[in-house]
């Protein structure tokens, strides 16, 4: 049976060695790696792969996250273990809407199932309420059924669903939320 020892530090990873700390200049290079990575594991069975590369190429340039990074809304974390990047959480605050988003959550597929994608969230919903917000927010796109059955089991409710678009696919994103309790928090 798993300790819960292990389970708070992220399953088979030796306890405490994942860190989870916030993005650097330095480590954009590696959050476009991670996320062209993941999203042919996820994405590329129902997305070309020429749209995800545009997609990329437009949204997730080295300049464009750095540019986030530079907003007072924004919040970048990054997994780490040693050397290696295992994921990263982006977290935005739209001041209009007064709610705080989830953007983007991904554990590359070696490390998946680890519990690296659980703290991210957790780290991200610390950040949320320090935006001043009580849930947080997310959209998942209706084929990436894997996704959708982990925010379920892990409480979001999932309330409507909103086009998005990638190159020249659109898919249908179901857009959710989770309340935040940080007393239920393990790390
Ligand atoms: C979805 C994702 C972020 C989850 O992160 P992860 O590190 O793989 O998940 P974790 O290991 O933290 O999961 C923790 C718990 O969820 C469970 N779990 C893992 N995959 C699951 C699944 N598909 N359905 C339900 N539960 C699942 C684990 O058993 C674990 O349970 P436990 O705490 O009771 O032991 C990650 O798999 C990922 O990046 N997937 C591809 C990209 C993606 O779809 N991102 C989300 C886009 S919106």
């Amino acid at each position: 049976m798993k300790s819960e020892a292990s389970k708070v530090n992220g399953g088979s990873h030796p306890e405490g060695s994942v860190l989870i700390r916030f993005w650097e200049r330095v480590d954009l290079e590696d959050v476009r790696r991670i996320t062209w990575e993941t999203w042919l594991a996820t994405y590329a069975a129902f997305i070309p792969e020429g749209d995800l590369r545009r997609y990329l190429d437009k949204q997730y340039t080295v300049q464009a996250l750095g540019d986030l990074m530079a907003s007072e809304y924004f919040r970048g974390l990054l997994a780490v273990e040693q050397e290696s990047v295992l994921g990263y959480a982006k977290v935005q605050f739209h001041p209009d809407e007064q709610r705080c988003y989830l953007s983007s959550l991904y554990v590359i597929p070696a490390a998946q199932g680890k519990g690296v994608g659980k703290r991210l969230l957790e780290r991200a919903e610390l950040i949320a309420r320090e935006f001043g917000v009580h849930e947080i927010w997310l959209g998942v796109m209706v084929q990436n059924t894997q996704a959708l059955e982990w925010y379920t089991r892990l409480g979001f409710a999932f309330v409507r669903e909103e086009p998005f678009t990638m190159g020249n696919t659109t898919v249908q994103h179901r857009i959710g939320y989770r309340p935040i309790h940080p007393d239920e928090f393990l790390s």
